[in-house]
Formats: C-alpha cells, structure tokens, sequence
C-alpha cells in the first residue's frame, strides 16, 4: 500500500492580494487544512508587546517561539487564530500591531526559529498555507505554488473595506501608506524577501471577484495535484 503523502500548496503575496480569502476558501474545497503564517508573526509580536518586550531585541523575540501554541479554527466567514485557548483573531489584526509586526518578520533569528513550527503543520494535515515566503523558503518543494498580487490601490481598498467592517476608525490613505510601507519592508529585507518563486503560478487577484478567484484557483489545484476522494467537487 502506498503511503499517503501530505500535499502542499503555497501561497505567496502582498498585503491585501487577498491571500488569506483565497486560503481559506480554497482549503475545505480540496480538503485541507489552512494555515496563515502572518497570523503566526502577529501573534508573537502580541506576545511580546504584552510582555513589554523590546521589539527591537531579536534575541529575546525569538526565544518566545517556543512558547507559542497556535491553532486554527474556520468560522464561516473568517479564520479564527487561538494562542493556547485564548483567541486573539482581532487583536492582531489592528492597525497598530499591524505596523509592528515587521520587526519579527525583518528578524533572520525570529525567521529561523519559526521554520519548524511552520513545517509541522504538514506534518499531520495536508495544507494550504500563505505567507510571504512559503514557496521560497518554508517549502520549496510544495506541490504547487500560487504568488497573488493585484494593484496596491485595489488592495488598500480590500484592507480599507475590512476594516472598516470591524469598526476601525481609519482611512484610506492610511491604509494605502501602511501597505506601501509593510510591502517596501517585505520586498527589500534581507532575510526570506517577498517575491514569487521561480516555479509559481502569479494570479492578479483584480481580474476576478473573491468566487471566481477561488473557482480558478481551484481548478489549478485539481488539473496538477491528485486530490484524494472526499473532497467533494462543489460548484
Ligand atoms: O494580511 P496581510 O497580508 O496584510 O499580512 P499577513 O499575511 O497577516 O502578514 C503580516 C506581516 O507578517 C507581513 O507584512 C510580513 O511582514 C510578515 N510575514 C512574513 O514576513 N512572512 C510570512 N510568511 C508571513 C507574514
């Protein structure tokens, strides 16, 4: 008997691309569990905040790792983050840690430690997870590799428009500086930079509303990848 392999697909792009709609809808689709690695730099930044650790220390930021137990649970329209049992799904995702996740993301020390903690989410689930660098640096041999982008207006306005569903007082200019300057630190670190891997499929997530980006993407995953029976074909 053959052993079942856990498949992998990665997703890659810039803020607002909508990365994170597409995971998380394209994951029960074929049956496999998403897993958002931005909401893992979020979470240790909240952690290290709320230890009043100083941001700036790699060292002490990276030996939080170990401490951090994070799971995902799918609501019906959003992805809910738990740190051991406490969810912390909207509190790291404001606007004010948001603009400081980028000291654990600049950090090669923080970067290396998360690496397993990463991986081992394949180890028991095939997966679907997204980031800024899963195809290049977490898995380089996933099964398939999508790099979403669209235009920096149409994704500060999805940023906008989700925020401003949550009730944060923002603006749109605001949002759009706060991409530009997370996508300027991403693209230009040192240390795992945003970019698509070689072997990536890129997807201008402009062209398509949120169903039919998730139907493309889709039917991608099952013209290259064997989906095991179970996962129900919808439509
Ligand atoms: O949702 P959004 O695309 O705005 O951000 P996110 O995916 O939640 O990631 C938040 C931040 O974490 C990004 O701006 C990156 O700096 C960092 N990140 C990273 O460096 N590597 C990853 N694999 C995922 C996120």
């Amino acid at each position: 008997v053959q052993k079942h392999q856990n498949q992998i697909i990665a997703i890659d792009g810039p803020a607002g691309s909508g990365k994170s709609t597409a995971a998380r809808l394209l994951a029960p689709r074929v049956d496999f569990l998403h897993v958002d690695t931005g909401a893992i730099y979020r979470t240790l930044t909240l952690l290290a905040i709320e230890g009043n650790i100083d941001l700036d220390n790699q060292q002490a930021l990276a030996a939080l790792v170990p401490q951090l137990n994070i799971s995902f649970k799918t609501a019906s329209d959003r992805i809910l983050v738990f740190s051991g049992d406490r969810e912390v799904s909207n509190e790291i995702r404001n606007p004010e840690l948001t603009a400081q996740v980028h000291f654990a993301a600049a950090s090669p020390l923080v970067r290396q430690a998360l690496q397993p903690l990463q991986r081992s989410f394949a180890v028991s689930h095939s997966v679907v997870m997204e980031g800024r660098d899963i195809g290049t640096v977490i898995f380089p041999d996933a099964d398939l590799k999508f790099f979403l982008d669209a235009p920096l207006k149409s994704r500060a306005e999805r940023r906008w428009r989700e925020l401003q569903a949550k009730g944060e007082k923002i603006s749109l200019q605001e949002v759009e500086a706060d991409q530009t300057a997370r996508d300027k630190n991403d693209t230009d670190r040192q240390t795992a930079p945003l970019r698509a891997a070689e072997d990536a499929i890129v997807v201008d997530t402009g062209l398509y509303d949120i169903d039919g980006m998730v139907e493309e993407l889709e039917r991608i995953v099952r013209s290259k990848l064997a989906i095991p029976a179970g996962a129900e074909e919808q439509s």
